[in-house]
């Protein structure tokens, strides 16, 4: 069905076919207006008036187009009345009626009938990918957290989506990890994750070794020479030393709820020379300074896809798994989230999958391959986010400490006498996850942002808390009235009859469009779910839109129930969990 605003272009496609008959595939543009001419505005005239003025049309400018528009618009119960203003704007203002049947129709077939129709039928999300041994750092935390996001619109668009985590599983950083494994634990099989403690620092330590002995690099250098051999003590010292560093990274992503499937760097490695070969053939690799490299129209330093020493990179594998993903998987869509700082790296790297004719030359066809970046989170200092002691902050770490305040905020809101243990510690995980996620989310993705708890944590303004609240609240008043909403939904009708009540109805419609358009951008709009809970206290706090004893009752409470429904599903979106008291 698409949404409103989709269905209203199809009307719009209609009507221009019948008024500019000589004009081809003119592609309507319609926009939400909020105006108080009306809901959507079809905003065609003007551009077409250009186009066709002295062609010998049968108009005399602008605004005759923009008649001739709404005079050619099919009939339709969408649309309660339709006018023309200034130079030629062709104004709609919906059917109450129509409204309220939508949103009454979508309680009773599920929120699933306003999902976007899908922009492709596979795609892959390449997220969060920490790097092996090394610290899974905030800015994989934002990785993880919008990836998840974007994830969860395109799934929820009825799109096959292929959770990568793309991890830094292989390299020569190993050899010196492996080398290091041997020294420390001849018995290496038997280092656990308790014994190599902390991974981070084993990786600290085997650097100073490699650095400080030469006699230790020259082994640490044969090793990586043996494990990309393929041998099997030095295969399975690598095994390892992935294995416990993934039981690190899986504790972040069960906390945050986060799944995502594993195709590390080395699952890529067999097809490199193959991948690289191909090129060749096309003429795309030249030699430059002994390395080989592919050069891009408009940048002046090549990519380089084999070292100088014969090695392969970050490059080479990161075409590997592009030739991969479009041709094994078949994904029409390869979505990278990485901080910024990558931006220039996929940008050459599209550009070489371009000029090899793997993607097309636009940016408007499939298959697609787009960079999503974020800026750095940064401490209260205004610097690069680190706590005291240590240098990084550890995930784990942060997701205790935003929970320990939560549960605190909770029992001093009395809930410690109210609650079970049990109720207070899922709502604080909620509360918490919630906050830490949506204080990422709400924020322009490419500048940078400042991690803090109290703001993050406050339960008023632009927060998860006062989100995760609102809901909370609404759930309450139906539960209060005594109804069986289900029973409503069926039984009852939903009228739009206040204009609070019918801003909230408009604004209810509007869902599908904003998850649609996000899914275009790939920038999800947090602040359509704010707009949505202050558009349901104006209606709530309104006394002329008493809900409980009032003669509406069973109508408001379904609107209340529709805000809830959507609600709900913008926090699943968000990887939020609802809360349903407080
Ligand atoms: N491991 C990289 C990092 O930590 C991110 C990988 C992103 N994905 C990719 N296909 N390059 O910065």
């Amino acid at each position: 069905m698409g949404s409103l605003k989709a269905q209203l272009a199809k009307l719009f496609e209609v009507s221009l076919k019948v008024t500019v008959p000589n004009e081809l595939d003119v592609e309507p543009l319609v926009a939400a207006c909020n105006g108080k001419f009306g809901d959507y505005q079809c905003n065609n005239a003007m551009g077409l008036w250009s186009k066709i003025k002295g062609k010998g049309a049968p108009f005399r400018g602008p605004p005759a187009v923009g008649e001739a528009i709404k005079n050619n618009l099919p009939s339709s119960e969408m649309i309660e009345s339709c006018s023309v203003a200034g130079p030629g704007f062709v104004n709609v203002v919906l059917s109450k009626n129509w409204m309220a049947k939508s949103i009454q129709k979508m309680l009773i077939e599920g929120i699933d009938t306003w999902a976007p129709l899908p922009p492709v039928k596979t795609a892959v999300v390449d997220f969060s990918s920490p790097n092996i041994a090394k610290e899974m750092h905030v800015g994989h935390l934002r990785s993880t957290i919008i990836g998840d996001t974007l994830a969860r619109m395109l799934e929820f668009s009825k799109v096959k989506v292929l959770r990568r985590n793309h991890v830094g599983d292989w390299g020569t950083q190993f050899g010196m990890l492996i080398e290091f494994l041997f020294e420390k634990f001849p018995n290496f099989e038997d280092a656990t994750e308790t014994a190599i403690g902390d991974l981070q620092a084993f990786y600290k330590a085997s650097k100073q070794r490699f650095d400080a002995d030469p006699a230790f690099k020259e082994r640490a250098q044969q090793a990586v020479v043996r494990l990309q051999g393929g041998e099997d003590k030095y295969r399975r010292a690598w095994a390892q030393i992935c294995q416990i560093s993934r039981t690190e990274f899986h504790k972040v992503y069960q906390r945050l709820g986060v799944h995502l499937e594993e195709k590390g760097e080395s699952f890529y490695n067999p097809y490199i020379p193959g991948v690289i070969e191909a090129l060749n053939k096309q003429g795309l690799v030249e030699e430059s300074q002994g390395a080989r490299v592919i050069f891009i129209e408009g940048i002046n330093i090549p990519l380089i896809v084999v070292k100088s020493d014969g090695g392969f990179n970050y490059a080479s594998t990161d075409l590997a798994a592009l030739w991969y993903r479009l041709n094994e998987e078949k994904a029409e869509w390869i979505i990278y989230v990485t901080d910024v700082g990558q931006q220039q790296h996929f940008d050459m790297f599209f550009k070489a999958a371009k000029r090899a004719g793997w993607l097309p030359q636009g940016d408007s066809s499939y298959p697609k391959a787009s960079h999503v970046g974020f800026g750095l989170v940064l401490g209260e200092d205004g610097k690069r986010f680190r706590t005291r002691n240590t240098e990084v902050v550890r995930l784990v770490d942060l997701l205790d400490e935003a929970k320990v305040r939560s549960k605190a905020a909770l029992i001093e809101r009395g809930k410690g006498e109210e609650w079970t243990e049990e109720e207070i510690e899922s709502t604080a995980e909620a509360v918490s996850y919630g906050a830490v996620k949506y204080a990422d989310l709400k924020n322009n993705r490419l500048t940078n942002y400042t991690f803090n708890f109290d703001q993050m944590l406050n339960d008023k303004g632009n927060t998860a808390v006062y989100l995760l609240y609102a809901h909370a609240r609404i759930c309450s008043i139906i539960r209060r009235s005594g109804k069986d909403i289900e029973e409503l939904k069926n039984k009852g009708t939903l009228v739009l009859g206040h204009k609070d009540e019918r801003d909230l109805g408009l604004h209810l419609l509007q869902f599908a469009e904003v998850v649609e358009e996000a899914c275009t951008n790939l920038l999800p709009n947090v602040d359509y779910l704010y707009n949505l809970s202050e558009i349901f206290s104006k209606f709530y706090s309104n006394p002329e839109c008493k809900v409980i004893g009032s003669d509406m009752e069973t109508s408001r409470l379904l609107l209340c129930e529709a805000t809830a429904v959507v609600m709900r599903k913008c926090f699943d979106l968000l990887g939020i969990a609802p809360i349903y008291k407080i």
